[in-house]
């Protein structure tokens, strides 16, 4: 099967409902969490990308039995600490800068030495964001090369209090070091910039001793050991980062309509909303309801032809920070200079996704204005490609492909993306989505 996504036809207006796949985040920590409960707790619509099964085979590696029917998954946990320590054990965390960087956090009463590698993405992210302050916990690791995988930990025999800053926002350093605190002896306290908070409101649903103050900039959250955590049934909503893409298909396709069912907006993650709407996207959020302290909603999308560009404020940078891409191309067709700062971020991610954006922009046409960590893009309302636009050697970042190919269908002109497999790491349902939605036509 070829590997590369030949478009050279703009998408169908449609009219039409779709589904998108489980949260990526949620159905992580889900299985995370479930193999530290006693006994089988049970997840539907769980993600079934390789970034989760990935999950799923370093607890199964530790251990843990897991069933898998369809997207119906059952995890048999073994209680906190419940792992199986083997000498000479690797865990291969793959593409997920999440699975890696928490389940750290996990690990760190481990008797032996455990391995951690990656795929060659993740082989070229930053560790020490985690390492740093495990190791102020007594914990050991062992790097090849500076801050980067492959790496070992090796555990500390007794963790008591936990003090932690973490000043990024980012939600993996937070989760790693809360799920830290399953095995300290003493109380937990972290101050963190804001970041998604799924991990807090999965504490708290299962009743680990958790509490919270909310600041505007930061977090305050106090932890205390759990005696033991239950096993939990979980029901995974919509990813809202794979219904961005939708989200901005139907804005900028022309004279369409779209409903995605059943959507996570839980107001940390929802800044794609709040952005596109500023710049003139039609966006309606519908039966909102709310399901273990999460919200969930239908959200309606009708295409747009008055786009404004959008001096985007930075406060709202932590909850789109995977959908800037995407924004981007809204950028693209907008009226007017869109300025999006304070995003250096972005060049941490699975490729420098800051650098891949500004350079897919101008291969379409559209003059942008590049720092290390902003952005400036010349919006251009009636842009035709002109020139053949092909992607390659993006490391097989599951964002830049499924941007490009928004971008295709939406923007016309000759497009060939690279490597069709990189959306299994977060959507596999991507491309059969995108068909569905042509084939309802209107
Ligand atoms: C995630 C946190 C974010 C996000 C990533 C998923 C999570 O990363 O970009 O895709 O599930 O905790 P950072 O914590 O590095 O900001």
């Amino acid at each position: 099967m070829t590997k590369i996504l030949k478009l050279d036809k703009k998408i169908n207006s449609h009219n039409c409902k779709i589904n998108v796949d489980g949260d990526k985040s949620l159905s992580i920590r889900w299985v995370l969490l479930a193999s530290q409960a006693i006994g089988k707790s049970k997840a539907s619509n769980l993600l079934m990308s390789e970034d989760v099964f990935a999950a799923i085979d370093c607890i199964k590696k530790m251990g843990i039995k897991v069933k898998i029917n369809k997207n119906l998954c059952e995890v048999y946990g073994n209680g906190i600490n419940g792992f199986k320590y083997k000498k000479n054990l690797i865990l291969n965390a793959k593409n997920s800068g999440t699975l890696g960087r928490l389940i750290l956090g996990l690990l760190i009463k481990t008797p032996y030495k455990i391995k951690l590698i990656g795929d060659k993405s993740l082989s070229m992210r930053d560790f020490s964001r985690v390492t740093m302050p495990l190791k102020k916990l007594g914990v050991k690791f062992y790097y090849k090369k500076k801050n980067k995988l492959p790496l070992s930990i090796l555990g500390s025999k007794s963790v008591k209090n936990i003090n932690y800053l973490e000043n990024k926002g980012s939600a993996q350093c937070k989760s790693s070091m809360m799920l830290a605190a399953l095995n300290a002896s003493g109380k937990t306290s972290i101050k963190a910039k804001k970041s998604r908070n799924h991990s807090e409101l999965l504490f708290k649903y299962l009743n680990i001793p958790i509490k919270m103050k909310i600041t505007k900039k930061y977090d305050f959250i106090d932890i205390e050991k759990p005696k033991k955590i239950k096993a939990f049934d979980y029901q995974i909503p919509g990813d809202i980062s794979s219904s961005a893409f939708f989200m901005v298909l139907t804005t900028l396709a022309g004279n369409s309509k779209l409903i995605i069912k059943n959507v996570n907006i839980n107001p940390t993650r929802t800044g794609i909303i709040t952005i596109l709407k500023r710049m003139g996207a039609k966006i309606l959020l519908k039966n909102k309801r709310s399901y273990r302290g999460e919200k969930i909603s239908d959200i309606l999308i009708k295409s747009s032809n008055n786009l404004k560009a959008i001096n985007c404020p930075s406060n709202l940078n932590s909850s789109a920070i995977d959908e800037f891409l995407i924004i981007f191309l809204v950028a693209a067709r907008a009226n007017g200079i869109s300025y999006f700062k304070n995003i250096a971020e972005l060049n941490q991610k699975e490729s420098k996704r800051l650098n891949w954006g500004s350079k897919i922009l101008n291969m379409m046409g559209i003059k942008t204005e590049l720092t290390k960590d902003s952005i400036k893009i010349h919006g251009q309302p009636n842009l035709k490609i002109k020139k053949p636009i092909i992607i390659k050697n993006y490391l097989k970042d599951h964002r830049i492909f499924m941007m490009g190919t928004i971008a295709a269908l939406t923007f016309g002109g000759q497009w060939k993306i690279h490597d069709k497999d990189s959306i299994n790491t977060s959507f596999p349902s991507f491309l059969k989505i995108i068909k569905k939605v042509n084939n309802n036509s209107l």
